[in-house]
């Protein structure tokens, strides 16, 4: 079986056999590896301190993509094939700082610090993908952050000042000095670390399985090989968990959840993409909630306006889901299925996105080796009701009229 390989801030690392179950914060911060410069605080999604860049080739883009995203959220098994950039990754006192990590201290926004490199690792990812950001796009990057000691004017005011349209605010710094020893800011290059590696360009999935402490973690390579693990280790049982991008943890953990096979289907390019008919948009199910966001805004910015109102409406409800980070990596598909998987359990999923889904009209295509069936998301069967290979594929929202 291949080994689960990464990089994190520029080394190399394989690991045989990964415990399904360790988190990528805990890897990270463990004795063995020691990069403490990670935080973790509520291990929930809910407060940024985790924040770490993740990068992966995009084979059909032919470009590196770059997220920020939990760590306390992200099984270190789903990091295959990417690389990892932490805040010791791209600057430190006793080298040079990065910009970022310069502003956010001279502008006096890190009291004990615990918050800061959460903060500092979305505004630096934000950056390398926006490098002239207006004050308006940085303010809305950090819904998924809490400070619970500086108070959040400094540090907005440090990670405004890269905005194209920031005006130091003159009354706030005559009574705030930077910090003695940062008087100088140092700009860097590139890190060498931040190179994206050629061995991950050339990274093709193929199906991995590695166990541990009696979890199966499963890595199919294709639609047809997760159809065929999940029919045979379980089905629709409470026993397995498709995995994009794990932020159900958040709210479902163990002892009351606790699946033991893990089936990551987060790579899988049947349910990836976006294609438009004459009805409306066709939507991967595993793409992020931030992508739907970000194909939403094209169309809208490209088809005619009577088309494209519910598109509006559902844009901007999804900008109120969760937060930047939980969005990054939350699979539309998993928000949908889940309401559907806890429907009938003590802990319904309160989807406001199924809810909105509905009211649009949307359908849902679950994918199976039996055929293929299109529900309106309205009548979508709970999972013991599907076939046991059954994998939501597609997410139709149709244009206004
Ligand atoms: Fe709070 Fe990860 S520790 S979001
Ligand atoms: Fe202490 Fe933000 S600096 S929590």
């Amino acid at each position: 079986m291949p080994n689960l390989l990464f990089y994190i801030n520029g080394r190399r690392v394989e690991i045989g056999q990964p415990d399904p179950t360790t988190l990528l914060v805990d890897w990270l911060r463990s004795d063995e590896i020691g990069l403490t410069g990670t935080k973790l605080s509520c291990g929930e999604g809910g407060c940024g301190a985790c924040t770490v860049m993740l990068s992966r080739w995009d084979p059909i883009k032919k470009k590196v993509d770059e997220t920020a995203i939990n760590s306390c959220l992200r099984p270190l098994a789903s990091i295959d094939g990417a690389m990892i950039t932490t805040t010791e990754g791209i600057g430190s006192t006793r080298d040079k700082l990065d910009p970022v990590q310069f502003r956010l201290a001279a502008f006096n926004g890190s009291q004990c610090g615990y918050c800061s490199p959460g903060f500092v690792m979305n505004m630096f990812t934000f950056l390398r993908n926006n490098p002239k950001p207006v004050q308006q796009e940085i303010e809305d990057l950090f819904d998924g952050h809490i400070c619970r000691c500086t108070g959040f004017r400094p540090i907005l005011e440090g990670m405004r000042s890269f905005a194209v349209d920031f005006k130091k605010n003159d009354k706030y710094h005559t009574n705030h000095r930077c910090r003695p020893g940062i008087e100088v800011e140092q700009h860097l290059g590139p890190q060498p670390s931040l190179t994206f590696p050629d061995e991950l360009k050339s990274y093709k999935p193929s199906l991995h399985e590695w166990t541990g402490r009696g979890y199966e973690w499963f890595a199919p390579a294709t639609l047809a090989e997760a159809q065929g693990i999940k029919a045979t280790h379980g089905g629709n049982s409470r026993n397995v968990k498709l995995v994009v991008g794990n932020t159900s943890i958040g709210i479902y953990k163990a002892p009351e959840y606790d699946p033991h096979v893990l089936i990551d289907i987060a790579q899988l390019t049947e349910l990836l993409g976006f294609s438009t008919d004459d009805a409306g948009v066709n939507i991967g199910a595993a793409e992020s909630l931030s992508n739907v966001v970000d194909e939403l805004q094209k169309l809208i910015a490209t088809k005619p306006k009577g088309k494209t109102k519910g598109f509006v409406a559902f844009r901007k409800h999804l900008l109120d889901v969760a937060n930047l980070q939980v969005r990054n990596i939350g699979s539309i598909g998993g928000n949908v299925m889940m309401t559907r998987a806890q429907a009938e359990t003590a802990q319904p999923f309160p989807s406001d996105v199924y809810m909105v889904l509905a009211t649009l009209g949307a359908s849902i295509t679950i994918a199976s080796r039996e055929g293929n069936t299109t529900y309106p998301i309205m009548e979508l069967p709970a999972p013991s009701h599907l076939p046991g290979d059954a994998i939501a594929q597609t997410i139709h929202l149709p244009y206004s009229n």
